[in-house]
């Protein structure tokens, strides 16, 4: 018997009751996150408090993660980022880690029996992190799922899987350095809006509100450069038991914040425009007019000139590079998706 089936869903069907449509309705008449990220922490402590073995908590952990998900979608939040497993995680017992795969090739299983569902739905499904450093057989289901769905466009569900934050960021470093090697941009191309594009979480916009259950007041590697301007909030609640009230109450605090993280995001991205174009992009061109110009300094337009054509040549070859990457990943994925368990 295909013991997948008998696995708890990803898309749990359900209503709000009318006090909380009503809720609900209320919230959405104010500004509501567009991405919400989760440390859904407490699984242990659950499992202790109710005398059931590890295991089950982590079991009843997942059935809280698609119940919340059903929640963000009624509540208008179409992305949703979670932690899922850490790399710091593998150095638990071997029996709990085992335990973990375990779930996870469950679920992941159980995902591509719901194709169906995950497409009536548009759930796009990606998994982040270093797929490299699981079984080979988990890595083959994860490529298969993130291959199945990964057309799908009307909500995005992001697993941090074999994930931290600063291994994410010295493989980022590490693919810009790739594309120095291949002669696809220039060292001085390096910059923050180009790491951010080598990151696994590239195709999502930053998480405005980030949520920590079970009293933990760390961020424990998890999304350091992308959340630089969201809102955190911890909650003492346990994960496994993390209700419909605890998610409007974390929105209510992204709400009472939501003016001062907009300004200072829209000031960061100011600083980061003028950045490139006038510190960056004149410090190339002053240094090619400097060996081309025999050392006559040049006019005015002249050199706006110059900034302005090496910004488009910039741009070019960042783009090119940027396709490459996407084509390697690609390729890695799909590989991975068709070779054979
Ligand atoms: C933290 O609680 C939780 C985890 C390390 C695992 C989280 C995983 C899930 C909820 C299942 C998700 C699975 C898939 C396939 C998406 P903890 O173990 O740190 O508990 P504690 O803080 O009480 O010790
Ligand atoms: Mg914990």
């Amino acid at each position: 018997e295909d013991v997948s089936v008998k696995a708890m869903s990803w898309i749990r069907e359900g209503e709000l009751n009318l006090i909380e449509r009503l809720s609900a309705n209320v919230l959405k008449a104010g500004p509501v996150p567009k991405h919400v990220a989760f440390i859904m922490d407490g699984n242990r402590r659950f499992a202790r408090k109710k005398h059931v073995d590890r295991q089950e908590g982590h079991s009843q952990g997942f059935n809280k993660l698609a119940e919340t998900l059903r929640w963000c979608l009624q509540l208008d939040i179409p992305e949703v980022t979670v932690y899922a497993f850490s790399i710091e995680n593998f150095n638990r017992s071997r029996e709990e880690v085992d335990g973990l795969m375990e779930l996870a090739k469950l679920k992941f299983l159980r995902l591509l029996d719901e194709r169906d569902k995950l497409e009536k739905h548009g759930v796009c499904i990606r998994v982040l992190g270093d797929l490299t450093l699981l079984p080979l057989d988990l890595q083959q289901l994860i490529a298969k799922a993130v291959v199945a769905t990964r057309e799908h466009n009307r909500c995005f569900l992001n697993v941090c899987f074999a994930y931290t934050s600063r291994h994410e960021m010295a493989n980022a470093v590490r693919e810009m350095a790739w594309g120095v090697e291949q002669g696809l941009i220039k060292a001085s191309d390096v910059s923050e809006a180009l790491l951010s594009e080598c990151l696994y979480s590239s195709n999502s916009p930053n998480p405005d509100l980030l949520i920590r259950t079970s009293g933990e007041v760390r961020l424990s590697d998890f999304l350091l450069w992308q959340t630089s301007h969201s809102c955190l909030v911890f909650q003492s609640v346990l994960w496994p038991e993390y209700s419909f009230w605890n998610l409007c109450d974390a929105v209510i605090q992204y709400q009472c914040n939501h003016a001062s993280i907009m300004k200072a995001r829209e000031l960061h991205q100011d600083e980061q425009r003028r950045q490139q174009l006038e510190e960056d992009d004149h410090a190339c061109v002053a240094e090619l007019l400097r060996h081309h110009g025999n050392g006559k300094p040049a006019d005015g337009p002249r050199r706006q000139e110059a900034v302005a054509e090496y910004a488009v040549r910039r741009e070019a070859r960042v783009k090119d590079f940027l396709d490459a990457l996407r084509n390697k990943r690609d390729s890695f994925l799909t590989q991975l998706a068709d070779s054979q368990a």
